[in-house]
């Protein structure tokens, strides 16, 4: 009983007060039958209230009662073995005593106040901004206030799952860590802790404070680098894509990603799919020289970068021109093919004299040079890379109109009733026109389609070719034949022996009436006048015609 510790003022004056009850007043074994009563025993009460405490003694001769206390007291009454005690703001755990007298002896008896209040705080501590899957989470629960500390419990939860409980304990504030396993699922879950005062054996209730929730963000970074796709050379002031991919990322549509060339950060569009994200961008250097390319993927405070490096290149040209696209024949034309700083042009298989310089084919231009195509191609080295590029220009020349002589035969000799193609061509440019027209009556013979040759298309045709440039004329023969001479032969023939028989009938007759007459003539010579070769062809041909 004896306090080892100094005691504080309230104690203090307990004491006292017990001490004058041992030693001045020794307990006699007379009242040992009767009991001194403190109601309530032992009672819970919530810090602040007031109390009501009775003494009672079952004695009927009691006498002196009193009741010793630090608290506030203040008597609300009495009677014969009782007394009665307004005890107010009771704050702190504290211990009663009433003394009393019964027949000339001592009797005391004690009652312990507990006061019980609810925390004034409890809070989980902050969680960090970003958790590592796979890695250990400490909870931290922090709880102020809050009594009787026994019966104070702090529990940690994940959402409503409980993680752990352990007592407050006695600190101020109490601090009551859990250490987890952080998971992908835990992304986004709520953490909390609350407390538990239970005060159930005491009566009352089982009392819960929770504190707020937490949410917790958690995350995997993996240790490899972002792949970043990029071409190797890019023209100045041409687009190109940049590709920038990192798998296992988690989760993949809260990273972060930042591509830039250079300092200048590019617009990218980043889509994540499960574990992967990609994010895409058009870049476009603006100069020569090596650039930077920079893909950084910022998870969880923490960042993977990769970079490269994409050598700008400026390769102008090679512009191929010609003085006069369209060039008269016998003009001297002057081809053209120039291109940037430090490329090499090569016009028509001839190089130019020294890389950058211009190449220049100067020729007459002459009918077999319409259509003839140049070709310039241009080579760039960058960076022991060697680049190509070829440009093509086509030549026009104006010339003819010329009747190709070779393929205009000046003489046919065709048979009638046949099919027959003239075949004629000019050439020339602009294309020439070609037509055929028959001598005196001006009859156009088809050029270049089939025909069925009638005897009347015999005679000499002026074939003409003009264009814009001029005339050219040539004169062709043509000679259509019988298409059966033997048969029209055999025709006379029997013409012939025809008007053969009917001489001789006339002769007969008229010699008949003659020899009447005693005239008598010669035969033979005046029989063969009629057979007299004639020329039939003709009429003939007018007629089949
Ligand atoms: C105190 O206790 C006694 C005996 O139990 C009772 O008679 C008395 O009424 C009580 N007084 C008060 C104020 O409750
Ligand atoms: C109750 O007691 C506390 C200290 O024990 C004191 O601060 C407070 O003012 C008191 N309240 C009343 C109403 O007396
Ligand atoms: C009181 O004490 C006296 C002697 O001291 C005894 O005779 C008497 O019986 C006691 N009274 C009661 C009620 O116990
Ligand atoms: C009151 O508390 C003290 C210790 O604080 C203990 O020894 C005593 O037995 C208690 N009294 C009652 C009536 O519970
Ligand atoms: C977490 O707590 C917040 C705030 O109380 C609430 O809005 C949200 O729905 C909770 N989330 C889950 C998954 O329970
Ligand atoms: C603690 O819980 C009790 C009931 O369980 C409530 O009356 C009290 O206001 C709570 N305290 C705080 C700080 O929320
Ligand atoms: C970035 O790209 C989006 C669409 O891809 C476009 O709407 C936006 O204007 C661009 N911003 C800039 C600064 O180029
Ligand atoms: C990546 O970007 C983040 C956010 O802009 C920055 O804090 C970090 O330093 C960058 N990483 C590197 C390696 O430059
Ligand atoms: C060149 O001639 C062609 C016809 O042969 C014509 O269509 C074109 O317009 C001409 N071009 C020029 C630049 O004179
Ligand atoms: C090629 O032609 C373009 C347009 O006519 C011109 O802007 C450019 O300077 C030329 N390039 C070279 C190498 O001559
Ligand atoms: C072009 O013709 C002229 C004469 O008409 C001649 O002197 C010149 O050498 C010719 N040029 C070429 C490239 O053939
Ligand atoms: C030059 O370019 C043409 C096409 O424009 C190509 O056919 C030819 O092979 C090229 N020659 C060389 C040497 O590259």
């Amino acid at each position: 009983m004896m306090p080892s510790a100094p005691l504080p003022r309230a104690c203090w004056t307990s004491f006292i007060s017990l001490l004058l009850v041992c030693c001045l007043l020794p307990p006699g074994t007379q009242g040992q039958e009767f009991q001194l009563r403190v109601e309530p025993q032992n009672p819970v009460v919530p810090a602040g209230e007031s109390l009501l405490v009775n003494c009672s003694i079952d004695c009927p001769s009691a006498e002196l009662i009193s009741l010793e206390t630090s608290l506030l007291k203040e008597s609300v009454g009495s009677g014969l073995s009782w007394a009665a005690f307004h005890l107010s703001n009771v704050t702190g755990d504290t211990q009663l005593l009433c003394s009393g007298f019964c027949n000339g002896s001592q009797m005391i008896g004690f009652s312990n106040i507990t006061v019980y209040r609810f925390p004034e705080r409890v809070e989980l501590a902050p969680l960090p901004p970003w958790q590592p899957v796979d890695e250990r989470l400490i909870l931290r629960c922090m709880v102020s206030g809050g009594a009787p500390r026994d019966h104070l419990t702090v529990v940690l939860l994940r959402e409503e799952k409980e993680l752990g409980r352990q007592p407050a304990g006695k600190g101020e504030p109490a601090e009551v860590t859990v250490t987890v396993l952080a998971t992908r699922d835990d992304h986004g879950a709520n953490f909390s802790c609350c407390t538990e005062l239970d005060l159930q054996s005491q009566g009352l209730g089982l009392y819960q404070n929770s504190s707020a929730p937490r949410k917790l963000r958690t995350f995997a970074m993996p240790m490899t680098l972002p792949r970043l796709v990029v071409p190797r050379f890019s023209e100045v002031e041409t687009s190109w894509t940049v590709d920038c991919t990192l798998d296992g990322l988690f989760p993949a549509s809260e990273a972060q990603v930042q591509l830039a060339l250079g300092d200048q950060m590019l617009n990218a569009t980043v889509v994540s799919h499960s574990d992967t994200l990609t994010a895409t961008a058009t870049a476009k250097a603006e100069q020569e020289g090596t650039q930077e390319i920079v893909c950084n993927v910022t998870l969880g405070g923490e960042s993977r970068e990769t970079r490269e490096n994409v050598k700008a290149y400026s390769f102008q040209g090679p512009n191929l021109t010609l003085r006069e696209p369209n060039a008269t024949e016998g003009t001297t034309v002057t081809v053209t093919c120039a291109a940037g700083p430090r490329v090499q042009v090569t016009l028509d298989g001839v190089p130019a004299a020294a890389p950058g310089q211009p190449a220049h084919l100067q020729l007459n231009a002459t009918a077999k040079d319409d259509r003839r195509t140049f070709f310039c191609n241009a080579t760039l080295e960058v960076h022991g890379v060697i680049l190509h590029r070829n440009r093509s220009v086509q030549l026009r020349v104006l010339y003819g109109p010329k009747i190709d002589r070779a393929k205009c035969p000046q003489r046919l000799t065709w048979k009638e009733r046949t099919m027959h193609i003239l075949q004629c061509q000019a050439r020339g440019n602009p294309n020439p026109k070609l037509q055929c027209l028959q001598e005196g009556s001006m009859f156009k013979v088809p050029v270049g389609i089939p025909f069925l040759v009638r005897l009347n298309h015999s005679g000499t045709y002026y074939c003409q070719a003009a264009s814009s440039r001029g005339t050219d004329i040539l004169t062709v023969m043509m000679d259509v034949q019988d298409r059966n001479p033997i048969a029209i032969t055999i025709v006379l023939a029997v013409l012939t022996i025809l008007g053969l028989v009917i001489l001789v009938a006339a002769s007969v007759y008229v010699f008949g009436v003659q020899k009447r007459r005693d005239i008598y003539y010669v035969r033979q010579s005046s029989t063969r006048l009629p057979l007299a070769p004639k020329q039939p062809d003709e009429a003939v041909a007018v007629e089949l015609s």
